[in-house]
């Protein structure tokens, strides 16, 4: 084999796995942090190909493959399910299961068996939950069983109705600031990364160099550690509302449903299948066929 056919054929080189202290190296090298949302087997292995550090399974999810009207109905056995499906898809990045609403808020006992049933059930190595105050309690109960938690601040879809609906957050000073304390608290509490979400970018670029720990934005402007991004949002998979901050870089949902659309044609049509489809019986094989069926 030449040194060009070699190059054509081996495989992509083999990255080591994503730790916490490759975030943490990348937020002191300045480095982005590039994290996206995947549900299965497939959207996990196209996070995998393309080099992504953290892979989310979001409790997004509800909306875009389960079809909930928000977050807030998703159970933690349908987040386990969907975990587990990216975790076979995966082995470079680091693997965060989103704690949906109801499973962690009522206690540290709660909260610690949830954050358990991820890494023991779905093989997440870490766990996200979302909002400052008892929410940072139940971190710090979630780090001290051993389990890395990512914190969420600013918009956090399962309390958007008491932020008064789905609304960039800390918008004046004083809620700039309680956006600031609920990430100070996070931080204290151990957590390793934290997502802010729609917040001012005046905001983030004030608080960010205050944490140590490295921050992901998502719609949260240009000073953070990292991005997020919606798997279904950035490859328009998803038709519903799109965010301000959503930046579509393919239009896969168009491609599904033009080749959908193609498959149905040629089936009415009886374009499909051709020949090269199909099997065939050799022409002996037939004939003693028809022989026994015309004598069952
Ligand atoms: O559920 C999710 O997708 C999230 C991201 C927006 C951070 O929480």
């Amino acid at each position: 084999m030449s040194a060009g056919t070699r190059g054509a054929t081996a495989p992509p080189a083999k990255r080591p796995a994503v730790t916490l202290s490759k975030l943490a190296e990348k937020k002191a090298l300045g480095e982005p942090i590039v994290m996206v949302t995947a549900y299965d087997y497939p959207s996990a292995q196209v996070a995998e190909a393309a080099g992504v550090d953290v892979v989310l399974v979001g409790d997004s999810g509800a909306m875009t493959v389960l079809g909930y009207p928000s977050t807030v109905p998703v159970s933690l056995e349908e987040m386990l399910m969907l975990a587990a499906a990216a975790r076979r898809g995966l082995t470079t990045p680091l693997l965060v299961g989103d704690m949906p609403f109801g499973s962690y808020e009522v206690s540290d006992e709660q909260a610690v068996a949830s954050a358990q049933r991820f890494v023991k059930e779905a093989g997440c190595d870490a766990v996200k939950l979302e909002r400052g105050g008892s929410s940072a309690d139940r971190a710090r109960a979630i780090v001290r069983a051993g389990i890395p938690v990512m914190g969420h601040v600013g918009l956090t879809p399962q309390t958007a109705t008491a932020l008064g609906g789905y609304r960039s957050q800390g918008r004046t000073a004083e809620r700039a600031l309680e956006v600031t304390r609920d990430a100070l608290a996070l931080e204290e509490a151990g957590c390793f990364a934290i997502v802010f979400e729609a917040v001012p970018s005046e905001l983030t670029e004030s608080v960010v160099p205050r944490l140590e720990v490295p921050v992901i934005g998502i719609g949260a402007g240009p000073h953070t550690d990292g991005q997020v991004l919606v798997f279904h949002d950035l490859l328009g998979i998803y038709d519903g509302h799109a965010a301000r901050f959503v930046k579509r870089y393919a239009e896969v949902r168009r491609a599904m449903i033009d080749g959908v659309s193609a498959f149905a044609d040629d089936v009415r049509e009886r374009r499909y299948p051709e020949p090269d489809h199909g099997y065939t019986m050799a022409p002996d094989e037939a004939a003693r066929l028809r022989t026994l069926l015309a004598d069952p």
